[in-house]
This record gives structure tokens, sequence and C-alpha cells, in this order.
């Protein structure tokens, strides 16, 4: 592909910065500077450096995000003003091509793990109800949970005409606090299913997605890069 679509892709830099930069001999194509914007590369075999940064190129792109309390997990939000999961990355990132996009919601008061990715077809499978990715959230809930509010969680609950399916629990500190594993993810599951056992949640983060876990190292609004083996993990989870 060409030079300057590459550096796009890269999300290095928009064609005019890279006319600027092929113009300055800031871009080097296998240690030459590069004289035209339109040199072919070979993504698999070019060694690109631009302005002093070898360029690393990627089909997709995955970030795991430590989502933190108040922002919103959509990408339209922006124009109601709302800071969104995006606005915590960095343009390197906003601007790629194809976007960035959260891998599925949360909601704008749950913090924790959340992807965000370029890969349509991967992302679709992983939240395809079909193929029942296990999710794992810490809650804590305004009252405390009898054995029988968990029973008829764990078994299934009316959330507005759809009966959520068996899931896993595990609540301490006399009911107002534990973990829960769900295998599907409607809207606002986790806070209708407290309301339908006529409870609130007071806080709910997600730990797990999938294979996934929220890395430790992240502190609340902290990204980084996934691995080839956790993407390699996200894709064995539904195949
Ligand atoms: N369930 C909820 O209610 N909210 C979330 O953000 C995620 C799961």
């Amino acid at each position: 592909m060409r030079l300057d679509k590459y550096l796009s892709l890269c999300g290095k830099a928009s064609r005019t910065e890279t006319a600027k930069a092929v113009k300055g001999g800031e871009v080097l194509v296998n240690g030459t500077p590069a004289k035209r914007t339109d040199v072919q590369i070979d993504e698999n075999a070019d060694a690109v450096v631009f302005r002093g940064e070898p360029v690393i190129y990627r089909q997709y792109t995955w970030v795991m995000l430590h989502k933190p309390d108040g922002v919103v997990s959509a990408t339209e939000d922006r124009l109601k003003g709302e800071r969104t999961v995006l606005d915590l990355l960095p343009e390197e990132l906003t601007r790629l091509r194809p976007p960035l996009f959260p891998c599925g919601r949360l909601d704008k008061h749950t913090t924790g793990l959340i992807l965000l990715c370029n890969d349509g077809a991967l992302s679709h499978k992983l939240l395809s109800p079909a193929r029942h990715v296990d999710k794992a959230y810490a809650f804590t809930v305004k009252f405390s949970l009898s054995a029988q509010d968990i029973s008829a969680l764990e078994t299934g609950v009316d959330i507005g005409g759809y009966v959520t399916a068996p899931c896993t629990m595990d609540v301490q500190a006399g009911g107002r606090e534990g973990r829960i594993i769900i295998h599907e993810g409607k809207y606002h599951q986790i806070k209708l299913m407290m309301e339908a056992v006529h409870n609130q949640i007071t806080s709910l983060s997600r730990l797990t997605f999938g294979p996934l876990s929220l890395d430790p190292a992240l502190a609340p609004g902290e990204w980084r890069l996934l691995t080839d083996e956790e993407i390699g993990a996200l894709s064995g989870a539904v195949r």
C-alpha cells in the first residue's frame, strides 16, 4: 500500500502531515529517506521510521482500558458533551482507520475492564448472545441480598420481559457485596437484575471479559494495547 495510507492506518500521520514529513526527509523506509508519499510499502516486510520512531503495523488494534467512573462508553456522546472512553486515548489511537470503538458497553458509573478495537468481525462474535462470553463483575448493593435473592438471581430473573440466563454469584459482607459472572450482556443487565429482587446497585466494576482480566497495573483511566496472545485468546473464546 502507499506510504501515506500506511502511516494513516497506523495512526501516525494524516496524508498532509506525511507529505510534510517526506519533504523534510523525516520518513525512512528501510533506512533510506522516502522521496514520495506514494512509495509502495509492504507492511509485512518494510521497516518504516516516522520522525525517529519505528512504525508498527497492526491489521487490527485492541486496547484494554480501565474505565473510570463518569465516562460513557459510546462514541457518539461526544456530541452531547459527555466524556467518552475515546477521550482517554492518545491521538495516535483515536485517528486509526478504521476507527476504534468500544467492544460492548459499560454504564457511565460502571468502572473496570473495557476493550476497544477496530476489528468489527471479532467484536461482533464476542458480543453475540449465542457465544456466551463470560463477564465477571464486583458489585456492592444497597440492601443485604438474602439466600432467596441470590438463588433467584442465579436461576434467572425477569428484567422487563426477558428472563436472564443462569449466572454464578459469590456474595460476602452480609449480602452487601460480591462477585457475579454473567454469560450474556443485556443492556443494564446487573442493575436490572438487582432491581428485580428489590435491591439497588451502589457500585459495579468489571473484572474480566472472556479470557481476559483487568490488568492490575492499569489505574482508572489508563490503557494498554492487548498482546498478540491476548487477541488470540479472544479469538479462541469464540471459535
Ligand atoms: N450490567 C449493568 O447493569 N451495567 C453495566 O455497566 C454492565 C453490566
